[in-house]
């Protein structure tokens, strides 16, 4: 066998070295969350701050640390985070010129990087090498393999506490040109709170869920909650975009087993985990995890194998027509289109599927309707009136799809908060929608 310690040793070298590889121009590419390789951005962009440095871009998605490029303004031309999804860091600098926002669905990612994108290096933290000299890609597969295919050069961050994933893509230490060692613990999402109100519509919305169903949780406080109020039921798979700390819960109560899944039995299904250490720990050496691309894991023509598939996301407002925006306050950018539409899609095809959209019926202590006539200006329409399921509030459930425009705005008024509703019932009429 090779000498791979050896070749590993030869290519070995600090942060601060490898980032001396950089040169003004490059286009870096990185995967999501804690996938990031942050102590060789971190000296990256100590170079650019240094006036070291012009012209570089860094794509991330899900950011997870405080990058000099999403937060200082004075950075902009000499370094530049190009978002895949703007949230953490990323939504200050695309909000505030500085940073840039590639707009796409989740599982379009891998094609959009393949046809558009060539980065001088793709850079990610991998688990420490394993004897045959290969690094797992850890907890976040996604895009990361179509930005290996066009990318000049590879250089890891060897984390030793990141987990090791068995199925998942690996690199091998013959592909990489340098290796950086950071041991620290993975970033962790602040836990969403469970307020009285996600706990009421994650009923609602378990209700509808049958045992032997197969399940997508999005991001937030609600879809959490509904993971939480499944822990009663029997025989349910998982098939989703984002691994959570709920799903653990629900595999280790043995509500989860994934024993009636049409594709993929037996196995979770992810294209990426970002959370907890629980999650972490839960993923490291589990045969049982399956972290694979996600031009496959949120392909709708996949998840809808599944039968009885289960998709729960949330959103910010929600028009009488039912479109669904849950990217920006108005012209202010949130978050990104991520894999909600996938998974509304997905769960609409599946035999015996449902998709869910829930959010609190008011926004800001109750000042702002999340259900609203019409859309802020400036909203980002996220799911459209024609792929629309089921909106969910804490007043109950629309179900919209296939109905009619007066069915929606009737549906619709009844589950917004109370203090809303003649107003709704005015600009409804007003337009001629409640016939
Ligand atoms: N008008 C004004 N402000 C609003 C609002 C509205 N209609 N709705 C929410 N807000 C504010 C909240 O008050 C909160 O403000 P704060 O940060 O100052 O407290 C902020 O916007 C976030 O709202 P919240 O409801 O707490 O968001 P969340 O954490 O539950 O996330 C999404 C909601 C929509 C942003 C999130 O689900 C998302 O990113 N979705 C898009 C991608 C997706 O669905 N992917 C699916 C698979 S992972």
């Amino acid at each position: 066998m090779a000498d791979y310690k050896a070749m590993y040793q030869q290519k070995l070298g600090t942060a601060a070295e490898a980032a001396q590889l950089v040169e003004s121009g490059w286009v870096i590419g990185s995967d999501a969350g804690s996938a990031q390789p942050d102590g060789f951005l971190m000296a990256v962009s100590a170079r650019a701050q240094a006036g070291e440095l012009e012209g570089v871009k860094v794509h991330t998605m899900l950011d997870s640390y405080p990058y000099p490029f999403y937060a200082d303004e004075s950075l902009f031309g000499k370094i530049m985070g190009v978002s895949w999804f703007s949230s953490g860091g990323a939504r200050k600098a695309v909000n505030g010129g500085f940073g840039d926002l590639i707009p796409a669905y989740y599982r379009d990612m891998p094609k959009a990087i393949r046809a558009n994108y060539d980065y001088d290096a793709y850079v990610v933290s991998v688990s420490p090498m394993d004897s045959h000299g290969y690094f797992s890609l850890a907890t976040t597969s996604s895009f990361s393999e179509a930005m290996i295919d066009k990318a000049a050069r590879i250089i890891v961050e060897v984390n030793d506490q990141q987990p090791r994933a068995l199925c998942n893509t690996q690199i091998h230490v013959s592909q990489v040109v340098a290796i950086v060692e950071n041991s620290h613990p993975l970033p962790v999402l602040k836990p969403p709170v469970i307020d009285d109100v996600s706990r009421r519509i994650g009923e609602l919305i378990a209700e509808q869920i049958p045992d032997g169903a197969c399940i997508q949780l999005g991001i937030g406080a609600i879809p959490d909650a509904t993971g939480m109020a499944l822990k009663t039921k029997k025989d349910l798979g998982i098939h989703t975009e984002m691994f959570t700390d709920s799903m653990v819960e629900l595999l280790e109560c043995g509500a989860v087993n994934n024993s009636k899944k049409q594709i993929h039995r037996g196995k979770t299904v992810t294209t990426f985990a970002f959370g907890s250490q629980r999650i972490y720990d839960f993923i490291n050496d589990n045969p049982c995890m399956e972290i694979l691309p996600v031009d496959y894991v949120n392909d709708p023509n996949v998840i809808c194998q599944n039968d009885n598939m289960i998709s729960i996301n949330a959103a910010l407002e929600v028009d009488l027509f039912g479109q669904v925006c849950a990217e920006s306050v108005g012209t202010k950018h949130m978050s990104g289109t991520g894999g909600q539409v996938d998974y509304v899609r997905g769960a609409c095809q599946s035999k015996g599927g449902k998709s869910f959209i829930a959010f609190a019926s008011t926004a800001k202590g109750g000042t702002i309707s999340k259900i609203k006539s019409i859309l802020t200006p400036g909203a980002i329409v996220t799911t459209s009136k024609n792929d629309v399921d089921y909106i969910v509030t804490e007043y109950g459930m629309a179900h919209l799809r296939g109905e009619s425009l007066g069915s929606r705005a009737r549906q619709l008024i009844a589950i917004a908060h109370p203090d809303f509703r003649d107003e709704l019932t005015f600009e409804a009429k007003k337009r001629g929608m409640l016939i």
